[in-house]
């Protein structure tokens, strides 16, 4: 059931509390912002915000100050580039609650837009705390939730308020929900998964949902050495989640029921030491040496993975398909994103590293659909409702 969205409410002159998620990745060195993806996300909702004459109130968190303030996560620096990239000035308060953001509220024209300072200053956003959801609804007079990388997390920002004040969706929260939606429910055949990562344990509930929907499944990454080993093969000093064998093996069977081929890589690249400039082998995954790490699927099973997704009319990819931060070992998973990049086919970039990945190579823009969840794509992909959705409601 689709969302009722900003366009099916009156916002002219009405003061509107927005939840964006604005959490984006800082320079660890210099605390600038890496990647404004997640702003430029945002814009269509907050332009068309802008050009009805609405009172527009920016609410987000960014990292997990766990109910302090913590300088180096206020909120300032992102208002300034939300400014530079919307061309209009962004006014900016020093908290997300109180006096001071009343008055400002107050002064504000149609078409302004003011920034609330960082809402996880408060503790009580992340209990869900009723005083505190009603504390940011008295605020507006509409709430519209744009934040679906958020909306696995029912905090007061994301839940509480939706459930004081007229509610709905903005035009990102409505692009994920129909791009990711139609994966699960609607995909055009044949539809093949593409999944990486280090860990299976991550990734547990997306496989498992995903047996049920795709016509077959490909498995790369870290967590492509459990699923060997739970074959029998040598995988050497590879991380195996030892007790995670058992639920591969499970894995393996329900893609045998289902009748859904999951393939593994047919060769690797193995590396002794994990480190850049460390000497590097091919080897068939038949012949892993004792002393070396996968640290990448090999040319035969990019080939092979090529090969099937050409035949496919839908293409999702969840994470990396090596230890792609050094670039030695980054060629499977950049091989993945130029071929997702050419293919005539629905691809969509199932959120987190995967998204990063795409972005860092400028190929977003080829994809169909890059979503900005990282859990919350997750979560979505897994079958799980989440908070942030449940509560929006839906068209009439
Ligand atoms: C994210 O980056 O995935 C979201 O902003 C949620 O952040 P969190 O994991 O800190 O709740």
């Amino acid at each position: 059931m689709k969302k009722k969205t900003v366009q099916d409410i009156e916002v002219k002159g009405k003061k509107v509390l927005v939840r964006v998620d604005f959490n984006v990745p800082l320079d660890v060195n210099t605390g600038a912002i890496s990647n404004d993806s997640r702003i430029q996300a945002s814009l269509p909702t907050i332009k068309y915000l802008v050009d009805h004459r609405a009172k527009i109130i920016l609410c987000s968190h960014l990292g997990r100050p766990k109910g302090t303030i913590v300088e180096e996560l206020r909120m300032a620096p992102i208002a300034q580039r939300l400014s530079q990239l919307i061309g209009l000035p962004v006014s900016e308060a020093q908290d997300c609650v109180g006096q001071e953001v009343e008055g400002k509220i107050k002064m504000l024209k149609e078409g302004n837009i003011l920034f609330l300072e960082n809402v996880r200053f408060h503790w009580e956003e992340e209990a869900n705390d009723p005083h505190f959801a009603q504390e940011l609804a008295k605020l507006a007079d509409i709430y519209v939730n744009d934040a679906f990388s958020a909306a696995h997390r029912a905090h007061a920002s994301t839940v509480g308020v939706a459930k004081c004040l007229p509610t709905v969706a903005g035009f990102l929260m409505e692009k994920e929900l129909e791009a990711m939606g139609r994966l699960l429910n609607t995909p055009k055949r044949p539809f093949a998964c593409v999944v990486g990562g280090a860990k299976v344990s991550d990734k547990i509930g997306l496989i498992q949902n995903m047996l049920k929907k795709v016509d077959f499944l490909l498995v790369g990454g870290g967590m492509a050495a459990t699923f060997l080993k739970a074959q029998g093969y040598e995988v050497g000093h590879s991380l195996v989640e030892k007790d995670k064998l058992s639920l591969a093996q499970d894995l393996l069977q329900e893609a045998e029921e289902w009748n859904v081929p999951l393939l593994l890589p047919t060769d690797v690249l193995v590396a002794e030491e994990i480190k850049a400039g460390a000497k590097t082998l091919v080897v068939p995954t038949t012949d892993i040496p004792l002393n070396s790490n996968i640290v990448d699927i090999g040319p035969q099973t990019i080939e092979l993975f090529c090969t099937k997704l050409r035949k496919c009319h839908t293409i999702m990819w969840n994470g990396p398909l090596g230890i792609y931060e050094i670039p030695q070992f980054a060629q499977g998973t950049r091989s993945m994103a130029n071929f997702l990049s050419t293919i005539n086919a629905t691809t969509v970039i199932g959120g987190g590293s995967s998204a990063e990945i795409v972005q860092e190579m400028d190929l977003a823009g080829k994809m169909t659909h890059v979503s900005t969840g990282g859990g919350a794509s997750l979560r979505f992909l897994e079958g799980t409702a989440l908070p942030g959705v449940e509560v929006l409601p839906d068209k009439e």
